[in-house]
């Protein structure tokens, strides 16, 4: 992955040179051009930075010229200046306008500057005021290294010729404290990357087995951290009830990884306990209630639950979360073999409750019943669960925004903020009691559908809601959000792994003892 650095001045050699620059509002006067602000004056960065990209320009671009180019520094767009002979080229960096300005809006600067440095490799500069606007200076720094390391992120381990390279190292060049926040970006960057890249590896290749193996070797030598792996006979043992009903189908057995991280000197008694329980689906074929080929085609895309939060588990003790941490991922393909569950079968899960399975494409919510069950059993201060669940969700939210639901408020809340704050939306919906009459079973005592074309999302989550015990619980459903069908900004096409960084953001500023939340 691409290198982040801090220093002073602009080192020698770079490729390129970004300059963030900050959309006016438009004037009316001018016929409602919007005039630009250079955030970079000589007073505000290391005098040698700005001397030397003012010495590499032919002139001052004045604000018509940059007009005449269709510049108007809007978010995540670029411009290469006219330079006396390069390479660097000098590239304006669209910032959009104050008013609004966050942290998302670095990232995709960031990530508009490595992409617009093109396939050469080498390093790019990006130039950066004293006191950025949009956040504080330590999480600016972590939004331009988790942009542009990711806006460079591919996924070739399975092209037989080698893509062109990518800028390999960014220099963040301005004065104070960049370099922490850009360490903390690089591990949450990275903890992206892995999880993206367990996610687009074809399901063919990715069973339940390999993945539990990749997860025990990422957290091998990893400070805090103990990983377990459940086989199909512990899983029996154990009575998980519903991750063996969905495996039945499969010639491929199922696991379930359990594993956790305890930050240095936590004092088990009075420390804080989060449990992330993710969807592992290898492969969501649909089982006997088979998905149409179309449906089919990103269905290795099923275990990004799963990767997601055992990525965050090994990010943990690089970002000094200061709570004991547990990743649960029940892992098992949806598949529709000879011994596989049939549409009306009963089993029984981990806590005792029984479930007629109508539509075995609704298998999210049965392995995650049991992992929910296994959770709730440890008595944390919170559990969240991460799961590509219902198509229900992209009908509700889209692809851009994760749904949200659960029975605790606050952790609710904080999730949110997390989630605004790492530029992964999610948004709440309601969890109706009312509603628990949609999975009512004819036979058992619930089933896995509610009603045709009705509340998909909400009745899933109703049933997840029965297997947690009265603990703070909140479910992120990112069945859109989990792929994107373009390279935009600091996604690429195919997996996203959508709420490493949310996650992260949220653990890291969850309490360590006290207060709720
Ligand atoms: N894995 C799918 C949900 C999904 C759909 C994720 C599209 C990403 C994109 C899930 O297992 C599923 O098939 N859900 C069904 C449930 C239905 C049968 C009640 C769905 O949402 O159609
Ligand atoms: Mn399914
Ligand atoms: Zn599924």
């Amino acid at each position: 992955m691409l290198e982040v650095a801090a220093a002073a001045t602009v080192p020698d050699g770079v490729a390129a040179i970004g300059i963030p620059v900050i959309a006016g509002v438009a004037d009316e006067d001018e016929g409602g051009r919007a005039a630009l602000e250079w955030p970079v004056r000589p007073d505000g960065v290391a005098g040698a930075a700005t001397d030397a990209v003012r010495a590499l320009l032919t002139d001052t671009p004045d604000e018509a010229w940059l007009h005449g180019q269709g510049f108007s520094a809007a978010k995540g767009t670029s411009l290469a200046l006219r330079v006396a002979s390069g390479p660097p080229s000098v590239l304006l960096l669209g910032l959009g306008p104050q008013a609004g300005l966050d942290l998302e809006r670095w990232r995709l600067a960031a990530a508009a500057l490595v992409r617009a440095a093109g396939e050469g490799g080498g390093t790019v500069a990006l130039v950066v005021p004293d006191d950025p606007p949009g956040g504080a200076l330590v999480e600016v720094a972590a939004a331009i290294a988790e942009g542009a390391m990711l806006g460079t992120y591919r996924f070739d381990a399975y092209r037989s010729t080698r893509t062109p390279g990518h800028v390999e190292r960014l220099v963040v060049v301005g004065r104070g404290e960049w370099a922490e926040g850009l360490r903390r970006g690089a591990a949450a960057a990275a903890a992206t990357a892995f999880a993206r890249d367990l996610i687009n590896t074809p399901a063919g290749d990715l069973t339940p087995r390999v993945l539990a193996e990749r997860v025990r070797e990422r957290l091998s030598g990893v400070d805090g951290t103990t990983v377990e792996v459940w086989d199909e006979h512990r899983i029996a043992e154990e009575r998980l009830g519903g991750l063996l009903a969905v495996a039945r189908g499969s010639a491929e057995p199922p696991r379930l990884v359990r594993a956790s991280y305890t930050p240095p000197g936590q004092v088990t008694e009075t420390g804080r306990h989060v449990v992330l329980v993710g969807k592992g689906i290898t492969f969501d074929s649909g089982g006997l209630s088979l998905k149409p080929a179309e449906g089919m085609m990103t269905m290795k895309t099923d275990m990004s639950g799963a990767a997601i939060v055992l990525s965050v588990l090994a990010a943990c003790a690089d970002l000094r979360v200061p709570v004991k941490v547990t990743a649960i991922a029940p892992l098992t393909e949806n598949m529709p073999g000879g011994r596989a569950q049939k549409p009306g079968d009963v089993f029984t899960a981990r806590n005792g409750a029984t479930i007629e399975v109508l539509n075995t494409d609704a298998e999210g919510r049965l392995v995650l019943a049991d992992a929910l069950s296994l959770a709730s059993e440890l008595s944390p201060d919170a559990i969240v669960d991460v799961a590509t669940l219902t198509g229900a969700q992209v009908i509700a939210l889209g692809k851009g925004i994760a749904a949200l639901l659960g029975n605790d408020r606050a952790l609710m809340e904080s999730l949110q903020e997390a989630g605004d704050r790492a530029g992964e939306r999610v948004w709440p919906l309601p969890l109706p009691d009312d509603y628990r009459e949609h999975i009512d079973s004819e036979v058992a005592d619930m089933k896995n559908i509610g009603r045709a074309r009705e509340a998909g999302t909400i009745a899933a989550a109703l049933l997840l809601a029965r297997f947690v015990d009265a603990v703070p619980w909140a479910h992120l459903d990112i069945a859109g959000p989990a792929r994107s069908e373009e390279n935009s900004g600091y996604v690429s096409k195919g997996a996203t792994a959508f709420g490493v960084r949310a996650l992260l953001d949220f653990l890291a500023h969850y309490p360590a003892k006290g207060a709720a939340g």
